[in-house]
């Protein structure tokens, strides 16, 4: 038996622990040979492969990103992408594919099952939005790195009597922000979920120069919407669309930064933590989470139980139908952002 991996999407801490895990479990368990397709759905359009024995995926746990490289490239956008993968597929003598990916990948891994490919989904993401699961690895990963950085940048701000906006990764979700944000004392946290006025902003940094503070930490994720006075949401993206219709978001931190300045007269700064929260080191958790959704993933082949998708639920792996992953994310409900709320100024 032959299996494939591949994986799509943004990268991730914990993709390479995955990757060792599925190749290890096939063939230390079941004597079975693993290919890994290069870069997402593309490496089984355009034939990038390679072998993946013991060999190939020994010392890669440590590393951030994906030894087998990755893309957002949608083969339902590509000339007969289907019957391509399809035959490639066959070409390959390849009995079952193993797909990491978050929504957009997994969407496409359902409509291929539906289609009759036999695989299984591993979610992936450092937004933590994936339905279905409670966790997904490479989040926990992000969410140090969002908090470390507050850290640091309190200092600067607490020095220069600033207020220091701090721009994190979440496009429709805003689970780094609010977490990074409580973990890191932020004094607002602003997520797509729950829109805020700026007014209300300035208010919070108000109040604390009125209580001796003279330096605010703003938390805001990228997909965060602003509403004006008016109730107007202002959102602030570029035009640009990938091959799944997102745009690329980024530049609301600086928007809400001026907006203080300009309304508070208190000096505002803003940082962009951008790609640095998906790279480098996995953390202990993510390295752990993603070996055992790895070996769960390998199991499911093994028993045939194509279709499906392992989660953890609780401490538990379990596995889910991909369908439950797809369709709507996992949003930041009201008990966490309520939770939030009581930390800010
Ligand atoms: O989905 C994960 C994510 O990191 C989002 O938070 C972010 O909006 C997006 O990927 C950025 O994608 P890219 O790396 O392709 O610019």
């Amino acid at each position: 038996m032959r299996i494939s991996v591949l994986t799509g999407g943004g990268d991730c801490p914990g993709l390479n622990a995955v990757i060792r895990a599925v190749v290890r479990r096939s063939v230390k368990a079941y004597g079975w040979s693993v290919l890994g397709f290069r870069h997402g759905w593309r490496g089984l359009l355009q034939s990038e492969v390679e072998e993946l024995d013991l060999k190939a995926v020994s010392g890669i746990l440590p590393r951030g990103g994906t030894i087998l490289g990755t893309s957002r490239t949608n083969p339902y956008q590509e000339q007969g992408g289907e019957a391509r993968i399809r035959q490639e597929l066959v070409a390959r003598h390849v009995d079952a594919l193993i797909v990491i990916g978050g929504e957009d990948t997994l969407g496409v891994a359902a409509r291929l099952h539906q289609a009759g490919v036999r695989l299984v989904g591993i979610p992936k993401t450092i937004d933590n939005d994936v339905n279905g699961t409670d966790y997904t690895f490479g989040f926990d990963t992000a969410l140090s790195i969002a908090t470390e950085a507050i850290d640091r940048l309190h200092t600067t701000a607490e020095s220069h009597d600033r207020v220091i906006v701090v721009e994190v990764m979440g496009r429709h979700a805003g689970w780094i922000a609010l977490e990074s944000g409580v973990a890191g004392g932020a004094d607002m946290i602003l997520i797509p979920e729950y829109p805020v006025s700026v007014e209300e902003v300035c208010a919070a940094v108000r109040r604390r120069h009125e209580r001796g503070k003279n330096f605010s930490i703003i938390v805001v994720a990228e997909g965060a919407v602003l509403r004006d006075a008016g109730g107007t949401p202002v959102q602030v993206q570029s035009e640009r669309l990938d091959a799944f219709g997102h745009a690329r978001l980024g530049g609301i931190g600086a928007t809400l930064a001026e907006r203080i300045e300009q309304q508070t007269g208190f000096e505002s700064r803003y940082s962009v933590l951008g790609h640095i929260q998906r790279g480098g080191t996995p953390s202990a958790f993510d390295r752990f989470l993603g070996s055992r959704f790895g070996v769960a993933a390998v199991d499911l082949v093994h028993g045939e139980r194509f279709g499906r998708m392992v989660a953890i639920h609780g401490m538990q792996v379990v596995d889910v139908p991909i369908q439950e992953a797809l369709g709507s994310i996992k949003t930041v409900d009201r008990e966490f952002y309520e939770l939030a709320q009581v930390f800010f100024s």
